[in-house]
């Protein structure tokens, strides 16, 4: 017996000592001092020794136990160690290889637009509101006072979401006026930014979808004397203190007296070229004293507020900021074009 201990344990530490992976570490493990393994089955036969042999024995084989526990305990460490070491030299970094250059992007040139057109209305006191693009046709046409034979009300104008027409996109921010007043109420002073959708054609100067900024104003004693006195001052941050501006009669529903308001071409100074189309003037929004129907039809008396509204276009005011010539330009996101703003 002491010969057959002395043997696993020459064998035992050999093998442990070979080993190059864990698993087979384990392997020797259960085979050496597992339930069924070499040990286990020599201590088995402890019984047939003369109790003067029995713990001379059995001091030995807890000897040989312990030098192969402590074998393989010492062989598994080993191997956790060259294993991170192993792991280390395959995950070596070459701090001297160039890093990925990470491309970042940059704000549309419309929303860069917004951004200064929306500081200017700040500075000015005014707040930012926003709204639904879906939205009731009573907001979008029936309280802005537009008659149900208005052109704009056509299904071939305008996207209806259902049958009855109650619901659609808006074609103008203008329903905008009418919630600020219900919502807020009076005095107020605000802009309201976004998208709205008109059964257009794509073409230069058309889109289905494209952005207004709405404006709104009322208070006791607003007169049109304070909407040419504001809209002059922001066209002048816009487009330069020189720019010229004129105020032409024109009809919207919702205001009364209305107008459209152009500036002079900065191109040609007035005397007509392409940029204006011959015109010499170009118009850059719609505006007026907003109509006593729809102060009443928010709960405003008419005779106690007034109030001036106006409406710009987005795409236009950044076409004509960044010199874009064709609206498509602003909505295909083309690298190659954003990349110059
Ligand atoms: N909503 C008008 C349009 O889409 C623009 C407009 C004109 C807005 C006059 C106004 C306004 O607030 O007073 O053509």
């Amino acid at each position: 017996m002491k010969q057959q201990l002395e043997a696993i344990r020459a064998g035992a530490l050999e093998a442990i000592a070979a080993t190059t992976r864990s698993s087979d570490l384990e392997a020797l493990r259960v085979k050496y001092l597992g339930k069924k393994g070499e040990l286990t089955a020599v201590l088995k036969q402890m019984g047939k020794l003369s109790p003067e042999e029995r713990p001379v024995m059995g001091q030995l084989a807890n000897e040989v136990r312990a030098a192969v526990e402590k074998a393989v305990e010492s062989q598994a460490a080993l191997l956790a160690e060259k294993a991170l070491a192993d792991k280390l030299a395959a995950e070596t970094i070459d701090v001297t290889i160039p890093g990925k250059e990470i491309e970042l992007g940059h704000k549309h040139p419309m929303y860069t637009a917004l951004d200064s057109f929306k500081e200017i209305f700040i500075n000015m006191g005014f707040e930012i509101m926003d709204g639904p693009e879906v939205e009731q046709q009573d907001y979008n046409f029936t309280k802005l006072n537009t008659p149900d034979d208005h052109p704009a009300r056509e299904w071939s104008d305008t996207f209806y979401l259902t049958e009855d027409s109650s619901i659609l996109l808006r074609t103008q921010t203008s329903p905008m006026q009418i919630r600020a007043m219900e919502t807020h109420g009076v005095p107020i002073r605000m802009i309201s930014p976004g998208r709205v959708y008109r059964k257009d054609e794509v073409d230069a100067t058309h889109s289905p979808m494209f952005h207004q900024i709405e404006g709104l104003v009322v208070d006791k004693g607003i007169t049109m004397a304070d909407l040419k006195g504001t809209l002059n001052a922001v066209i002048r941050e816009i487009y330069g203190p020189a720019t010229k501006t004129r105020f032409r009669p024109h009809h919207f529903p919702f205001t009364e007296p209305s107008c459209e308001v152009d500036i002079q071409c900065h191109k040609c100074g007035g005397k007509g070229c392409p940029t204006c189309k011959g015109e010499g003037w170009i118009e850059v929004l719609g505006a007026g004293m907003v109509h006593p129907k729809v102060l009443r039809n928010c709960g405003v008396d008419p005779d106690v507020y007034s109030g001036f509204a106006f409406g710009f276009g987005l795409e236009r005011m950044a076409m004509g900021r960044y010199k874009i010539s064709d609206l498509r330009l602003i909505f295909e996101n083309d690298i190659r074009f954003l990349e110059q703003f």
